[in-house]
């Protein structure tokens, strides 16, 4: 048994009274390497799951009465539910994810016949951009799953944990951490459409290269960021879009048929978040084909121009982020960076050679800590599975 199976094992025990007939089981973290804000304009995505993630330890109860205790907000201690206590934006802590997605399976006629005691610990820095809550969400469905005998599929667990996030959690999110976390394969990024869910597995070579993800440690959520905004801002442009062009989303759209019609939306700040959306699922389609083509130095500019487009036009960035990714960009051996997830605070992604790893964590680290006063986290992460019992 591994060192972290041995120490969640035991904290329940410690927890919740005795240990016995308990089940582990994990659900990784994942990293978006480009194609960002593009998952709810109809565009493509290129995220991979991570080796890092949750653990979750589960055993059902006799009763209705639910019980949740995270070792990462142990301050809370036991937060004590039930099976007839959903309500839709109504819970404040974390087990707003675990209870949303148990009322989305109820929602989906699949009703849990009684209560669980849960367990988690996540290595996952929490509001880091690496989808923590969607690892939690996917993780909860496929305990669920295992234990209750629902017959779901990993790819219904991803849309499952999303209709839990937008309708119990209120956060409007696409679909692409779900997606990510869901169908994580070892040492892939996934290429997903989402105007229709068809995804390509990409093998991710980058002989002699590493990613490495480095932490702004500046905390947020998507609830308080401006992430519902932006999707609005993009529902509008379409609008105005269709006016002049027959288009079903903004992925419908290339650069140049983009720049013929731009002038039907009204507003400047609109026209460049839809500009955004465009040109970024274009690059997206870009990146991949340079990847397979083992052009992995036009990846890594895909990946710069992406950062520049979501700061200047998407304006997601922040001092924070933009800090981390300007110092990335002038440490020799690094082939791109950029900020990965939502934005507002959280992670960058970089691609860099082996063997500039370290000057790249010193000459980051120093020059973050310098311009924003505290210190960043860094990463060197590996692409891992999907949801699995955790032994
Ligand atoms: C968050 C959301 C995703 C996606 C990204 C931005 O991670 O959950 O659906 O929109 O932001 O690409």
């Amino acid at each position: 048994m591994s060192e972290l199976k041995a120490m969640v094992l035991s904290k329940f025990e410690e927890v919740f009274g005795d240990g016995k007939d308990v089940k582990a089981y994990f659900a990784p973290g994942r990293v978006n390497l480009i194609g960002e804000h593009t998952d709810y304009n109809g565009g493509h995505v290129f995220p991979c799951a991570l080796t890092i993630g949750t653990i979750g330890v589960a055993r059902k109860r006799e009763d209705r009465k639910l019980r949740f205790f995270s070792m990462n907000f142990e301050e809370l201690g036991v937060v004590e539910s039930s099976l007839d206590a959903f309500v839709p934006g109504g819970d404040k802590n974390w087990t707003a994810y675990p209870m949303g997605v148990m009322w989305a399976f109820e929602q989906r006629g699949m009703e849990m016949p009684c209560g669980l005691d849960l367990l988690l610990y996540g290595n996952i820095p929490n509001g880091s951009g690496l989808s923590s809550s969607a690892s939690v969400e996917v993780l909860t469905g496929a305990i669920l799953r295992d234990q209750f005998g629902f017959e779901v599929s990993n790819q219904e667990l991803a849309l499952i944990g999303q209709f839990s996030e937008n309708h119990y959690n209120l956060v409007n999110c696409g679909i692409m951490d779900q997606f990510a976390i869901a169908m994580g394969k070892k040492d892939h990024a996934i290429f997903l459409d989402t105007a229709t869910l068809e995804f390509e597995y990409a093998p991710i070579r980058l002989d002699g290269a590493k990613i490495v993800i480095a932490c702004s440690n500046k905390k947020r959520g998507l609830g308080d960021s401006k992430y519902n905004e932006r999707r609005s801002e993009c529902e509008m442009a379409l609008s105005e879009l269709q006016k002049v062009v027959d288009i079903k989303s903004l992925g419908d759209l290339d650069e140049v048929t983009f720049e013929k019609y731009a002038g039907a939306i009204a507003d400047d700040v609109r026209r460049k978040r839809a500009r955004h959306a465009v040109y970024e699922n274009q690059r997206t389609l870009k990146a991949v084909k340079a990847l397979r083509a083992g052009d992995l130095e036009e990846f890594g500019r895909l990946m710069n121009a992406s950062h520049v487009s979501l700061r200047d036009d998407y304006e997601v960035t922040g001092p924070e982020l933009d800090a981390l990714v300007e110092a990335a960009w002038k440490v020799p051996g690094v082939i791109g960076s950029r900020m990965t997830g939502a934005g507002f605070g959280g992670c960058s992604v970089s691609i860099v050679k082996e063997e500039a790893v370290q000057s790249f964590i010193q000459s980051v680290g120093e020059a973050y800590e310098k311009k924003i006063g505290y210190a960043a986290t860094f990463y060197v992460v590996e692409i891992g599975d999907g949801p699995r019992v955790y032994i």
